[in-house]
């Protein structure tokens, strides 16, 4: 169906634009076909439309002109262009700024990347892994029952990152306010809510719930700056020293809210990837029981004589790694989105200044030179491959498309190995999960990250002590 809708190629409408400019797509139902094709599967229909009309072409999506690029060529120049010639933050601001507001969108200070990585994750691994257990405790309670699988996870992902972002001090109410905020922030998260010019009841209730979020975050701030001696150092601590000038306390309106807005963005940046990656990777493993066989001997084995959960601990568990990995390869990437400010060439194509530029990251992970039989579950392929600490090929590789490519690639890499690692360690741990219902299937993104789940996944678990 998707093949038969791709008619060809026509001329781009501007006549003064390049020669080498990407042809535009023509589809058989002229002014929706794009925008229907790519709601139903979006990374099947860039792949076929690569197939048909080459590695770069322009479709138009509800209007708005996208250029999508595939090949060595167009890996090489996006992993390698400056901000000034592929620009992120001005295509997420324009893209997804109506849904998020523009402000969310910020080049981040380097001192606060430098705390989602390394050594800042390594040291706040072991309380992620206790935050998991405390969480899951008050959580399912009693001997045994029935859980919606998808909140559990990210109720779970949504405190162990507000732990990690704003620090232990955050009270399990102001968790829940926040939790109940980003429920609707994140809700109809979609195509249709991107590209059509309408200003829905829900588009209005995401925009109170983000002002109230920053309001909350407006808070945290200032109680962590009224008692900044005994404020310990991480991500808050960072945002404060770095945001709000050499007195704190003595913050503008402007510094402060910018700096709410940051930390709302890293958690926003954080929360639902890593919580749909949870969920992906426990289906994934409940689905198969030699591979939840493996992952209960290699943690017995791992974390013998009581041994903490923490980095160190999970790094010693490629299985689990493994497993991970091959989850979010299937159904993560989506597609990674630039703005050009002027003309941009690849190859043989010349971008036009002001264009929307994508490229899919879910294709690199169908090559079949790379992940031979790539429509499979094959958690063991990683086993034979060149790969880091986290199992995965390594980001300078350019061919695990999960965390980007290039200067804007992930930083929260590590913290959301280690969320998702550890919440599965605890919860496959203390209980026994059997799957009573499993997403009809999950969703591609046309944004970066990890499909969206539909339908319910639900799990009776029980207590194994
Ligand atoms: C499985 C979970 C995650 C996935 C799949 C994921 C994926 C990505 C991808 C693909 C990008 C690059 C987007 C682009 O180039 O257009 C990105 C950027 C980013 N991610 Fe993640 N991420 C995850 C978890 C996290 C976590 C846990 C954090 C923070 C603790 C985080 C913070 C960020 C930030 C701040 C950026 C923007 C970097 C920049 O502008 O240079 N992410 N993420």
């Amino acid at each position: 169906m998707l093949r038969a809708l791709i008619a060809g190629t026509k001329k781009p409408a501007n006549g003064a634009s390049s020669p080498d400019a990407p042809p535009v797509l023509k589809t058989r139902l002229p002014a929706v076909g794009e925008g229907l094709a790519m709601l139903v599967d979006p990374v099947r229909f860039q792949k076929l439309c690569h197939e048909a009309v080459g590695d770069a072409f322009t479709l138009s999506i509800f209007g708005l002109p996208l250029v999508l690029v595939q090949g060595p060529e167009a890996i090489a120049r996006f992993s390698s262009a400056d901000d000034d010639e592929l620009d992120l933050i001005t295509a997420y601001q324009k893209l997804l700024g109506k849904l998020l507001g523009e402000e969310l969108f910020q080049p981040i200070p380097r001192p606060m990347l430098r705390e989602l990585s390394g050594q800042s994750v390594r040291k706040r691994s072991a309380a992620l892994a206790r935050d998991a257990a405390n969480f899951l405790e008050a959580k399912m309670r009693g001997p045994q029952g029935e859980i919606d699988a998808l909140r559990l996870c990210s109720e779970l992902v949504l405190e162990m990152t507000c732990r990690f972002v704003c620090g232990d001090t955050l009270s399990r109410e102001r968790i829940a306010e926040i939790a109940s905020l980003f429920e609707v922030l994140e809700s109809d998260y979609s195509v249709v809510g991107l590209f059509l010019p309408i200003e829905t009841p829900a588009l209005r209730r995401r925009v109170q719930a983000r002002e109230r979020l920053i309001a909350v975050f407006e808070e945290e701030i200032q109680r962590a700056v009224a008692s900044i001696d005994g404020l310990e150092d991480g991500y808050l601590r960072t945002v404060i020293d770095s945001m709000l000038g050499p007195d704190p306390s003595r913050a503008s309106r402007s510094q402060l809210r910018s700096a709410a807005v940051a930390i709302m963005g890293v958690v926003f940046g954080a929360h639902t990837n890593t919580a749909n990656s949870l969920a992906l990777s426990l289906l994934d493993v409940l689905e198969r029981p030699a591979l939840e066989a493996e992952l209960r001997d290699e943690r017995a084995r791992v974390l013998a004589g009581d041994r903490p959960i923490d980095l160190g601990a999970l790094c010693q568990m490629p299985a689990l790694l493994r497993a991970i990995n091959e989850s979010m390869r299937m159904k993560g990437g989506g597609v990674l989105w630039r703005y050009t400010h002027s003309p941009f060439r690849i190859g043989a194509y010349e971008i036009p200044a002001k264009s929307f530029v994508g490229i899919s990251m879910s294709l690199l992970h169908q090559d079949p030179a790379v992940y031979p039989r790539p429509e499979r579950y094959e958690p063991e392929r990683y086993a034979a491959m060149n790969t880091d600490d986290f199992q995965s090929p390594p980001l300078k590789d350019k061919t695990y498309g999960v965390w980007g490519i290039g200067k804007h690639v992930c930083p929260g890499r590590g913290v959301a190995y280690t969320i998702i690692a550890s919440a599965l360690t605890v919860l496959l741990d203390r209980c026994a999960l059997s799957v009573t219902a499993a997403p009809k299937r999950w969703h591609p993104l046309v944004t970066a990250g990890i499909a969206r789940p539909i339908g319910a996944f639900r799990v009776r678990w029980a207590r194994r002590d």
